[in-house]
């Protein structure tokens, strides 16, 4: 009787309770977590919604839910171990589900639509640019946030992240370190001289990656054009006199893809506090005048600060989401918690590819 009820009964209602947002809301069939959010105004972070930049993640607290795309396409498997769900993937099969997003207080500024055009691009490396875009006014971001470009023609925009310091009344000028992939619709554009005079479209900010507030050790690895958000938290911090004691690795294949050493050297000398920084290569030739470090950068976490306390450290990574997931890995291995390690996974279209 009871699953002829439930078969041709009145379907139940699924609710979702996000108490740090005190909201509850119900979730109509068919409806993700996020969507049913959005619609009853809940202000739950977001971007993408095809499970790919993982803006909306957050945490199982009771119910089951089922995936519309595998969860580990982009958060680490510790974290779908631990309970951390994508909302945008997310369909409650409970009546109640209860989910829990993180907050500590940084309230992140609504995006908005920007018209901007470019003012210059420099080459840092043989495949990273510099660009730098002029935009109609100024606009508000937390150090580490990214934007949306787009531009007439291209059909989705891309996210790149905010390279300079934040400004407290916003900056009418943003710059973004851009790496060419080969193939890629945008950085192809853009590295063949296309983009110079096109007006861009700037949606943002976006993204929920900044510096947590606290006294604990920080632990950031930047991975290719990963340096962008990272300069950015940590050109901010140095401002603000934050005194953290800081660990920076910033990862690339040889010394020809290693940028912005002389502005690292001067933000490690003006750092409030200890401050070490340490590039590695992972496929720099035997026989070069290289003494640094080498390998892949998250073998080298422990060797940059031995003496850090793991327990109570915090762990910034932007990059390539290989190194993402190793460097989860590496850290929770030593003892940091994975709620302490924040990170901003550089997605592209391949890994949307790669779902079912
Ligand atoms: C939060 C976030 C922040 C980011 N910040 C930065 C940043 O600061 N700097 C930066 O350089 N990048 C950043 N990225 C990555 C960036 O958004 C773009 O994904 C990247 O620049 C590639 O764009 P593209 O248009 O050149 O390539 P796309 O045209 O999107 O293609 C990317 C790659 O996927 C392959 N591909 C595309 N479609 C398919 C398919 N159907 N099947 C198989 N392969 C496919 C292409 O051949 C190419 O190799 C960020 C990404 C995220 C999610
Ligand atoms: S909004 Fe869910 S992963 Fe991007």
């Amino acid at each position: 009787m009871g699953f002829l009820k439930s078969l041709f009964g009145p379907k139940e209602a699924k609710m979702v309770s996000v108490a740090s947002l005190g909201a509850h809301f119900e979730v109509p069939s068919g409806q993700t977590v996020l969507e049913a959010a959005l619609n009853n105004n809940v202000k739950f972070p977001h971007n993408c919604t095809v499970g790919t930049c993982g803006s909306c993640k957050c945490k199982l607290k009771s119910g089951r839910v089922s995936a519309l795309t595998d969860f580990g396409y982009t958060l680490s498997q510790q974290e779908v171990q631990a309970g951390f769900i994508l909302a945008c993937q997310a369909v409650p099969k409970d009546a109640l589900t209860e989910i829990d997003v993180e907050s500590d207080g940084v309230v992140m500024p609504e995006a908005e639509k920007f018209t901007a055009k470019m003012v210059s691009s420099e080459s840092m490396t043989h495949d990273i640019l510099k660009v730098t875009l002029q935009l109609d006014r100024p606009l508000l971001y937390v150090a580490g946030q990214y934007a949306n470009l787009s531009y007439e023609g291209l059909p989705k925009a891309r996210n790149y992240s905010f390279a300079d310091a934040a400004h407290l009344k916003g900056r009418g000028e943003v710059s973004f370190f851009i790496r060419k992939v080969p193939g890629g619709a945008f950085t192809e554009a853009l590295f063949d001289g296309k983009l110079k005079d096109v007006s861009f479209e700037v949606d943002g900010p976006h993204g929920n990656f900044h510096l947590h507030p606290g006294s604990a050790p920080m632990v950031c690895i930047a991975g290719g054009s990963g340096l962008a958000p990272l300069l950015s938290v940590l050109e901010t911090a140095r401002r603000d006199r934050v005194d953290r004691p800081c660990i920076m690795l910033f990862g690339a294949r040889t010394q020809a893809d290693l940028y912005a050493m002389e502005q690292i050297k001067e933000l490690a000398a003006g750092w409030a506090g200890k401050f070490v920084f340490m590039p590695v290569l992972s496929h720099e030739a035997a026989d070069t005048s290289w003494t640094g470090a080498r390998g892949l950068v998250t073998q080298f976490i422990t060797d940059a600060m031995p003496d850090i306390n793991w327990a109570e450290a915090e762990g910034y990574m932007c990059g390539p989401p290989g190194m993402i997931d190793a460097g989860i890995a590496s850290m929770t291995e030593q003892g940091m918690r994975l709620e302490a390690i924040h990170y901003d996974k550089f997605t592209d279209e391949s890994h949307t590819a790669k779902m079912p």
